[in-house]
């Protein structure tokens, strides 16, 4: 079956959305139930295609899932756990099944990990991964599809070279029964992170920050486990994606269930580039200020403006009269999806030169620099969505175009936008889901 998005814009987005619940958080509350010995209820779950992927993998290994997306909760039983093989399903994969690793290896003293998929944003490598396992005394063996690990996890210090997400929050899973004291320096510090060290604390596990700002964690030895549900955080990444329709397409949106704290400094950038932002406790309201303005931005690792907030602020700025630029510091190959918005009007190039900003790890070797000149008139046509985050910014060219434009690959919009097709038609979009 194939899937095709049909978008005919050329009207302002307008009215309310509620914030569905955050993928990079939920994915990895699923991961880390595989380290309690009792049930585990996550509430307010997003209906998206990873979360599936996820289950997926863990029903493998014997968890008991049940996903109820009309309720968005999920419940998990790691209990009866039996295999110490993490592998998804034909076709199918994401980044989770390295985080597994650490998990099966406290529960079996070996593990087999499948190799992980998910956006071809760079070459993602598994070095920080393999590092911080390495570190806990784990031997590791690795072919070109899958990783073998064996040992006892026993406490020991990590210092990551690069505040990578994933590494960080493997070796948060991997400590927390780990024998001894693990220290964890140069961590990422993304608000997902947050709520899953938040979530291990009420579980029972001892993670603490010393005054250097290093993570902290002696490894228990009796069983974790969360009795009440917990709630994921709204998804900031969504959130920011329909700020940046709503002021490209001149539109006026009231957003609910997003904490400011997770988006301020994205909420910085779109007030500079001209979006008049008025938040109070319960929502966030975003709409034009005047004309939009070009702008230069880098992204980077939380708090700084993270690198899934680029591509849609790629398409506002290429409302705005005049030359914008966006380095993009944490993906290597996070550009691809331009050459697609090129092909409905957009105005854009790439480059490996950073100028105007700092150098970085991939100057004057990958196209990590775009520019761009505004306004473009998008004008409808035929674009390949390339990744999750390209395909939300491919939808918004098609918003801003007055005739129809149609997406192929919308399975990567699903992978983590929920309910997008009804959320955009609330705001008044003209977009429906052709399937053939
Ligand atoms: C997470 O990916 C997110 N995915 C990404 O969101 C997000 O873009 C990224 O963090 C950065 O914020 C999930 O949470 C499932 P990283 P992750 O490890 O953990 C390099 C989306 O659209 N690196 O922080 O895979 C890596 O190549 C997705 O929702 C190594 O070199 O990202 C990259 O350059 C896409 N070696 C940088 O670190 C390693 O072993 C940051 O990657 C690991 C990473």
């Amino acid at each position: 079956m194939t899937q095709i998005l049909r978008i005919k814009g050329g009207k302002p987005l307008k009215g309310k959305v509620k914030i569905s619940g955050a993928k990079n958080e939920v994915t990895k509350l699923m991961v880390a139930s595989t380290l309690f010995d009792r049930p585990f209820y996550i509430e307010n779950v997003p209906d998206i295609e990873d979360v599936r992927i996820t289950a997926d993998m863990l029903r493998r290994m014997g968890v008991d899932v049940a996903f109820r997306p009309d309720k968005h909760v999920i419940a998990l039983n790691a209990t009866r756990m039996s295999k110490h093989e993490a592998v998804f399903g034909e076709g199918k994969a994401n980044r989770l099944s390295i985080l597994l690793a650490g998990p099966l290896l406290h529960k079996f003293g070996k593990a087999v990990v499948e190799k992980p998929g998910g956006c071809r944003i760079g070459e993602r490598p598994l070095d920080l991964h393999l590092y911080y396992l390495k570190q806990l005394g784990i031997n590791i063996e690795e072919d070109d599809y899958q990783i073998s690990l064996n040992g006892k996890l026993t406490g020991g210090s990590i210092e990551f070279p690069y505040k990578s997400v994933g590494a960080t929050e493997g070796a948060l899973l991997a400590s927390v029964y780990a024998k001894g004291t693990t220290v964890i320096s140069n961590h990422a510090n993304e608000p997902e992170i947050i709520e899953l060290i938040k979530v291990l604390q009420q579980a029972g596990a001892m993670i603490e920050y010393d005054s250097e700002g290093r993570i902290k964690v002696t490894g228990v030895d009796y069983p974790l486990h969360v009795d009440h549900p917990i709630a994921v955080i709204g998804d900031r990444v969504e959130a920011i994606s329909y700020f940046a329709a709503a002021l490209a397409t001149n539109g006026d949106i009231i957003a609910e269930g997003i904490d400011q704290r997770h988006i301020f400094t994205a909420l910085a950038v779109l007030r500079r580039a001209g979006a008049k932002i008025d938040i109070t406790n319960e929502r966030i309201r975003v709409s034009r200020n005047g004309i939009l303005l070009p702008l230069n931005v880098e992204t980077d690792p939380h708090p700084a403006l993270a690198t899934d907030f680029q591509q849609v602020i790629a398409v506002l700025l290429s409302q705005a009269e005049g030359i914008s630029h966006i380095h993009e510091t944490v993906f290597e190959h996070r550009f691809t999806y331009l050459e697609q918005l090129n092909k409905l009007g957009g105005k854009f190039t790439v480059s490996t030169d950073c100028k105007p900003f700092k150098d970085c790890r991939f100057v004057n070797k990958n196209e990590h620099m775009a520019t761009i000149k505004g306004p473009a008139f998008y004008h409808g046509g035929e674009a390949e969505i390339t990744d999750l985050r390209a395909a939300f910014a491919l939808a918004m060219a098609g918003l801003l175009s007055d005739n129809v434009t149609t997406l192929t690959n919308v399975h990567h919009l699903l992978r983590g936008y929920d309910r997008v097709i009804q959320k955009l038609q609330s705001l008044g979009a003209n977009v429906e889901l052709e399937e053939s």
